[in-house]
């Protein structure tokens, strides 16, 4: 019998992985040169930091959390999503009793059951960044300017950043009964009667037509922040426009975790249709406290790289495996034919390697034709062949895969001559 991968886990092997190690590099070499240091976290933690932490009320906690009790008898849970346990590894740390903020970003793997489909995984990818110990709106600005940087490199162009405020716990009460108000007086089916009271601004973020409808002139937060709210969010506004980030103003956007207080947002992507969401997040001020930890105010984002992937894969209108020749393609692939020749061949790639070439070779005993479409496959710059007339001649053939032009090149000079031409 054969196995396959569990329903809904996201896998990334050759050629497409490259891709997504493409996207994963993009944001952390722009969280690097925001100077966040690197984190690697626990992908499994306390059942009870996330019901804490993502909050019971939210549908992460309610329904899709991987829960298991341990053979020691704890209640263990795979991470549904980094944030609660970067700030508990924080704390734990002590990171946030030297400089402030303590900036730092960390990626891999996350586990929601949810019902799969393009673009929603159970397994799924996320980067995530972290600022965390200071209230200053610039930094709001800092981390979506980190992102929105990535993903401007990534090549992508059709995507929004769509910006709001949830307010803070000074003013959110009000506006929350308020919601709760306008949305008890609709008709609305049993389940959404529920969740106006356990979690009434996610009503907000239902996507049936009927239910929009029906909440088209719901209140909004926007209209219900307190002073100290409202200058905030409109100092962010301010910086981002400053920093040339387009923004669209989002009053009904909620988030599905219930830690967000302030600043809130998502990138969305207008070609993945239901998934449209590549990234999200905001401030969560209260978080810590709701962990057992002192008062410190954070934000963050987290990027679905499942869906970073399919948005650079729909806009530019990639085939499946294309990029791994712009990227992670070989450079120059040997062609050893012949007794005696791979010694000498691994030699040759194995110098091409220590000076920062990609180099492959054909193993196992090769004719020249398969060696040649191997060579093609990977998409290399050079084709190097040592075959019996060049072993006898101290020489290499180095065939130019693009043009087909021969150029025969002492061996002692062989890898001199390639690292000339593929790092000039
Ligand atoms: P989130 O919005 O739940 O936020 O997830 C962030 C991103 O992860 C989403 O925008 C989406 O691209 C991706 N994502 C979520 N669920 C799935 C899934 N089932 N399959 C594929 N992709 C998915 C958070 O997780 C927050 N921790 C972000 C944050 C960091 N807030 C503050 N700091």
């Amino acid at each position: 019998m054969t196995f396959q991968a569990p329903k809904g886990v996201s896998e990334y092997v050759p050629p497409r992985s490259a891709l997504f190690e493409e996207a994963r590099e993009a944001f952390a070499n722009s969280a690097r040169r925001a100077c966040y240091g690197a984190m690697e976290t626990a992908v499994f933690e306390d059942t009870a930091l996330f019901v804490r932490g993502v909050g019971e009320s939210s549908d992460v906690v309610r329904k899709e959390m991987y829960s298991f009790e341990d053979r020691g008898g704890r209640e263990i849970t795979l991470r549904p999503e980094f944030t609660a346990g970067v700030l508990r590894s924080v704390l734990e740390n002590n990171l946030h009793k030297g400089a402030l903020p303590v900036k730092v970003w960390t990626a891999g793997p996350a586990f929601r059951y949810e019902r799969p489909q393009a673009g929603r995984y159970r397994q799924f990818y996320q980067f995530d960044l972290e600022a965390i110990g200071t209230q200053d709106p610039a930094v709001d600005a800092e981390t979506i300017a980190v992102g929105y940087d990535a993903y401007t490199a990534l090549g992508l162009r059709q995507f929004t950043l769509l910006l709001n405020s949830l307010g803070d716990p000074k003013c959110r009460p009000a506006y929350r009964e308020a919601l709760q108000n306008f949305l008890r007086g609709l008709g609305l089916d049993a389940e959404t009667r529920e969740r106006i009271e356990l979690n009434p601004l996610r009503v907000l973020d239902d996507k049936r037509p009927e239910v929009r409808d029906q909440t088209a002139n719901a209140p909004v937060m926007m209209d219900y922040l307190c002073a100290e709210c409202k200058a905030h969010h409109d100092t962010v506004r301010g910086l981002l426009a400053g920093l040339g980030i387009p923004f669209t103003d989002a009053p009904r956007l909620v988030r599905g975790l219930d830690y967000y207080t302030r600043t809130t947002y998502e990138f969305d992507h207008a070609l993945l249709g239901a998934q449209s969401g590549i990234g999200g997040g905001g401030r969560y001020d209260g978080l810590s406290e709701d962990i057992g930890g002192p008062p410190l105010p954070g934000i963050g984002f987290a990027v679905g790289l499942d869906r970073a992937v399919l948005a650079i894969e729909s806009e530019r209108a990639l085939a499946p495996g294309e990029p791994a020749r712009r990227n992670a393609g070989c450079q120059v692939f040997g062609v050893p034919l012949g007794e005696d020749t791979h010694r000498s061949m691994l030699t040759l790639v194995t110098a091409l390697r220590r000076a920062g070439v990609r180099a492959d070779m054909a193993f196992g005993a090769r004719g020249l034709k398969g060696a040649m479409k191997a060579a093609d496959r990977s998409g290399a710059a050079f084709a190097a062949l040592i075959g019996g007339q060049e072993r006898d001649h101290g020489t290499v053939r180095m065939k130019d895969l693009a043009n087909g032009e021969q150029h025969d090149v002492p061996a002692a000079e062989a890898a001199a001559w390639l690292i000339e031409r593929v790092l000039r």
